[in-house]
């Protein structure tokens, strides 16, 4: 540890949770932040409810042994909405967890319409309907849940063409579906759906607010540990499978990481070196 910064672990199933990673790393504090990456098992979204709960606090509870952060953020709504609950049982460490964002979307819509883009699991939680219920009880929320936009998103980081047809179908079952014409502000409800935050807006009818969780929660980061003001330094990556880290550890090299491990099957969840070969 340098300088008194406090180490926090920042978790997605891939490289979504970079987003909210960019907000962490601007908001001024020393921190040193490692990453783990569950791509063995991305996409969540089309994971069962029951298979995230079971899984994520055990990757989580091994990776907390190992590199001893003092918070976690699980940097994930289709893993927050469902499993923060056992990954704070789990843990003897403060969890941040990503909301939806409902309520600053609903703050800020002017025709009453808000569009939520997240990933089918997200889109139908309960989790999902008891924050519309509570912040957004006389909005109309146009919903639509994708999947391929999450590899999309990981195709772009990896430096490849995210394609059009995930943005098309996104912005299509959006902004064309009933209500869909009066949407002003689009709640992006995934980690990795900012980072296509350019190829959306570009593609959308018409201009609108696209709203993301990431300065929210580098602010509740803040909130929950005591680091000092400072800049924050990048660490570690660990990845649960490693051929498919070949592709994303440019995007993690790009934002200044520089050691990179593989993380073994469950229920061990071995963390070793990444071989040279998967970052070549
Ligand atoms: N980045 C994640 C989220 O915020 C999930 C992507 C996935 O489906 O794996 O929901």
């Amino acid at each position: 540890m340098v300088n008194g910064a406090q180490r926090v672990l920042v978790f997605d199933s891939g490289v979504g949770g970079l987003s909210v990673l960019d907000a962490i790393a601007a908001s001024g504090r020393a921190l040193e932040l490692d990453y783990v990456a569950d791509n063995a098992w991305l996409p969540y979204g089309l994971k069962s409810d029951a298979q995230l709960q079971q899984r994520v606090p055990a990757l989580l509870t091994r990776l907390v042994e190992e590199w001893a952060p003092e918070a976690v953020v699980v940097a994930c709504n289709t893993a927050s909405t469902i499993a923060l609950d056992p990954v704070r049982a789990a843990l003897s460490v403060p969890v941040v967890g990503v909301v939806p964002p409902i309520k600053p979307a609903a703050a800020l819509t002017r025709t009453g319409v808000i569009g939520l883009l997240a990933t089918p699991a997200t889109v139908q939680r309960a989790y999902t309907n008891d924050l519309i219920a509570r912040f957004a009880g006389d909005k109309r929320i146009v919903r639509f849940g994708s999947a391929a936009l999450v590899e999309a998103a990981e195709r772009k980081l990896a430096g490849d063409d995210p394609g059009t047809a995930a943005i098309t179908e996104a912005i299509d079952g959006l902004f064309g579906a009933p209500g869909g014409a009066e949407v002003d502000v689009v709640a992006l409800a995934c980690t990795h759906f900012p980072l296509l935050a350019a190829e959306l807006a570009a593609a959308a009818p018409r201009s609108c607010v696209w709203m993301d969780s990431g300065e929210a929660i580098a602010r509740r980061l803040t909130n929950v540990l005591t680091a000092n003001e400072g800049q924050s330094r990048v660490r570690r990556v660990g990845f649960t499978n490693g051929d498919g880290a070949r592709a994303s550890v440019r995007a993690f090299e790009r934002r200044g990481f520089s050691d990179f491990f593989h993380i073994s099957d469950a229920p061990h969840f071995e963390v070793a070196p990444l071989a040279p070969t998967h970052t070549a």
